[in-house]
Parts: structure tokens; sequence; C-alpha cells
């Protein structure tokens, strides 16, 4: 059992070394987080959820080919500076504000080995704290955010917290299910996990989605496994063996989610967003209309 007891989190990993192989030929040459969803890169999205949170500290794992990510969160002294001498200061605010957003650190991993693996490169970051762990595929739409959401609970359990999602029995396959007892309406004491079951295999229907708040005796756990489901080494495993150390909890997370890891999911992103905004509402209901889509 850890010695580390739960205290508010402070740091936020950020996963982003993957091939992004459903996105291809587009991530040939831009990762998957610097594509734009309605105004920012997807990353942007997440690390303005992390700072919502609270979080101050942010580590980015990546991989050969996601250089762009790292300039885009480093000042840009020379745009702002050209945006300020064409009056354009409400764009350099914009830009010069991206920077100021945390504090943000990096990690390399050399080898898209999984995300169990890239989890690892942020042991030296985490330094025997609680963190979270965003996925940035998933954006969230949730009041309070959904990793305040897990913080109440870790808090209560002094634990892990994983958020978990109701899933179809058809989408079982892509997802980590976890087996657990209800201990409070939506929180779930984990008895099991299971990377991707088949449906007939799979214990329930509770999917853990992008979103964790963990112990650090997770790096351990990480330390032992071995590769597992698709040649990966996965946090599913991991988890699976933090649970015989320590109790892990689930929370079934109250809001909603974009599933931006895959193309069809990217476009209802997009489209959501956009209804979201007055403007570009308009402009979206307009093109439907003038396109004959509902005739
Ligand atoms: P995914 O399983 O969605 O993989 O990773 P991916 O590479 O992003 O996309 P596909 O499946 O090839 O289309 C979940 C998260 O874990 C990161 C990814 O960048 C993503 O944020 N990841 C995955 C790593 O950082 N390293 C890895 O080795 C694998």
């Amino acid at each position: 059992m850890s010695e580390v007891r739960y205290r508010s989190v402070k740091k936020a990993v950020f996963p982003v070394a993957g091939l992004g192989t459903r996105f291809l030929p587009a991530t040939k040459d831009v990762p998957k987080e610097m594509m734009t969803l309605i105004d920012r890169p997807l990353i942007h999205h997440g690390v303005d959820e992390a700072v919502a949170s609270g979080c101050t500290q942010i580590m980015f794992v990546t991989g050969q080919g996601k250089e762009s990510i790292r300039r885009y969160f480093e000042p840009s002294e020379e745009l702002v500076a050209a945006l300020r001498e064409r009056g354009k200061d409400d764009l350099a605010e914009k830009v010069d504000g991206i920077h100021k957003l945390a504090e943000f650190h990096y990690a390399y991993q050399q080898k898209p080995l999984g995300l169990g693996h890239a989890v690892l490169c942020a042991e030296e970051f985490c330094k025997g704290e609680f963190f979270g762990l965003i996925l940035p595929d998933d954006v969230m739409a949730a009041k309070p955010t959904v990793l305040r959401q897990l913080e109440a609970v870790a808090e209560k359990y002094d634990s892990s917290v994983l958020c978990v999602e109701k899933v179809a029995e058809s989408e079982v396959s892509r997802y980590g299910i976890v087996a657990a007892e209800e201990v409070e309406e939506g929180v779930y004491r984990v008895k099991g996990l299971v990377e991707k079951p088949r449906p007939a295999d799979a214990p329930s229907n509770l999917a853990i989605m992008g979103r964790y708040l963990l112990s650090p005796s997770i790096f351990g756990c990480l330390k032992r496994i071995k590769r597992g489901a698709g040649g990966e080494y996965q946090l599913t495993d991991a988890l699976s063996l933090l649970l015989e150390e320590e109790p892990l909890y689930a929370l079934l997370y109250n809001g909603s989610r974009l599933d931006c890891g895959v193309k069809e999911g990217w476009i209802k992103a997009t489209v959501v967003k956009a209804l979201e905004d007055p403007k570009l509402r308009k402009i979206v209901i307009k093109a439907v209309k003038e396109s004959g889509a509902l005739l």
C-alpha cells in the first residue's frame, strides 16, 4: 500500500507520442494533437481543461515528429511583436497567453510502445505525487471538469480514480472495461480490468475514458508489465497490478464526451462545437440546408 496520501493535483500528464494511424495520411506530417478543432489545436483544448482543473505543471510525453507541440507552447516573441506592430493587440494577447497557461515539461518516448510505456516516461516529473492523466483525444464538456470530479472521489477514498462511461455492448471491444461494485451513486470500487474484451467476455459495460487520477504507485506497476493487447505496454495491465496493492475507484462522470480519436468523432466534434458558437451555428445550419442534405 502506498504511503503517499492524496493531495490536490497540480500536475497533469499528456501522452502525445502515438502515431495517430486512424488519421493517416493527415497525420503523416502533422501530429493529430496539432490538428485544429474549430479555433485551436486539439491539445490546446485538453490543456485548457487541465488548467481549469487547477493544474499548474504540464508534462507532454512526445515522440518522433511531434516537435510542433513543443513549439506551440513556447513563447513566440517575434509573432507577438509583429501582431502588435499591426495594431492587432487582441491577437497578440491571445498568442502570448499560450505559453503562460502553465509550466510546460517534456519527456521523450523513443518508440510508440504503448500508452503504459508513455506514462512511465513521466515518472521523474511526477516525483511521488498523485497526478492527472489526460488523453487529449477525448474532449470533455463537464462542469466541474472531469478531473475535478475525479478529485472529489480521490479525496474521499484516498485512492486512484478512473473515469468511466456506460457504452453499448457492441462498443466494449474498443475500450478498457472494469469489473466493479457500485459503492454510492456513480462511484464504483474496481475489482478487475480487461483491455478491449470481446462483448461476450466483458465484465460490464463500464468503459474507461481518457481522464485518470493516479497514485504514484502506478509507476512500479508499469515497470512490471509485459507487452499486452496489440503487442503494446498497456496502462490497463498496470492498473490490474495496482489493484493488488491499493484500492482503485471509478467514477461515472457527469458531462459529455467527444471522441476525437476517430474521423467520425472528429467530424461530430467539429459540428457540435460549431453549434455552440452563435456565429458558426448560423453558418453550419445554412450550409447543411443549402447542401440539400435535409431535403
Ligand atoms: P491511441 O491508442 O489513440 O493511439 O493512444 P494513437 O497513436 O493516438 O492513434 P491511432 O490509434 O494510431 O489512430 C492514446 C493516447 O496515448 C498516446 C497517444 O498519443 C494518445 O494520446 N500514446 C499512445 C503514446 O503517447 N505513446 C504510445 O506508444 C501510444
